[in-house]
């Protein structure tokens, strides 16, 4: 292996086959990184990414995991770790949102497995991740780690419960771990994107995505790039000062 190849980052993206994700791992490989794409059940969205960075001469590969499982996420985190011998960069972006049958507007819900199902895999998920990546990264002393919350974890979204209390609940976490981290070297922050243009929010009602549009200053949708870029600078060398943050991109939402 040559120097340069030993040098290389390796990024886990965690739903990285679309929206955000996609941007971010787009991002990463750009940046140089060999970044393994998790997704969960769209093997052939993850592919399609994959195939466009390797057609560029970059890198990436595929790796299937539910982040809730914390099996699942072992023996995910085992291979790359069997193939490239560390992971130096872990964006925790795979997520879900409330909809009103998965626990959105508190007094609606009906089964209680529902509301928790939202907080299992955007919570449950992000601690399964750094809980099996952390080992990793503290042998070798260097880890760059960057949670997807959301401004509904700020300032909370009438219906959606389970999502805002899974998103704010990140942003504890993020900061409790980055105290307990930082002296290894490893930096924690989280990533609080507003209103973007994706799958999670294109499917939702037209009548609800126009009544958004007075909340945004900006008044548009944000762009998954626009977010890329900032997780790309979350994961570089360039602010290593950062510790513990939630970076907002929001469009002024909570200005
Ligand atoms: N879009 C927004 O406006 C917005 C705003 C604030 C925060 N966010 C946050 O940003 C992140 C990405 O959102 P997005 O809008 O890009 O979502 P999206 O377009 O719906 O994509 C979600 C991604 O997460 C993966 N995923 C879902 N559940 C998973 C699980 N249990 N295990 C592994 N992968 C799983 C999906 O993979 P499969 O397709 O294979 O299931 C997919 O790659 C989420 O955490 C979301 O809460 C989004």
């Amino acid at each position: 292996m040559s120097e340069q190849e030993r040098k290389r980052k390796v990024a886990l993206v965690t739903g990285g086959s679309r929206g955000i994700g996609k941007a971010v791992v787009r991002k990463l490989a750009g940046d140089g990184c060999t970044v393994y794409v998790n997704y969960r059940s769209r093997e052939d969205e993850a592919r399609k990414i994959c195939d466009e960075i390797t057609g560029a001469g970059q890198r990436a590969q595929i790796i299937s995991a539910d982040v809730s499982d914390s099996k699942q996420v072992k023996a995910m985190v085992d291979q790359i770790i069997a193939q490239e011998q560390k992971i130096d960069v872990l964006i925790n972006n795979a997520g879900i949102y409330s909809t009103a049958s998965k626990g959105g507007a508190f007094l609606n819900f009906t089964k209680e497995e529902d509301w928790w199902e939202v907080v299992k895999v955007n919570l449950g998920g992000v601690m399964n991740c750094c809980k099996a990546v952390l080992p990793h990264m503290i042998q070798k002393k260097y880890g760059k780690i960057i949670n997807m919350s959301s401004v509904s974890g700020i300032r909370g979204t009438a219906g959606n419960t389970s999502y805002s209390a899974s998103k704010a609940a990140i942003i504890g976490f993020s900061k409790a771990l980055a105290r307990e981290v930082v002296r290894l070297n490893i930096t924690v922050n989280c990533v609080a994107p507003g209103f973007i243009e994706t799958d999670m929010t294109t499917q939702l009602p037209e009548n609800v995505i126009k009544g958004m549009m007075p909340n945004i200053p900006i008044q548009r949708m944000g762009r998954i790039e626009e977010v890329a870029e900032l997780v790309s600078m979350l994961a570089g060398d360039r602010v290593d000062y950062l510790v513990g943050q939630v970076m907002v991109v929001d469009g002024g939402i909570t200005i």
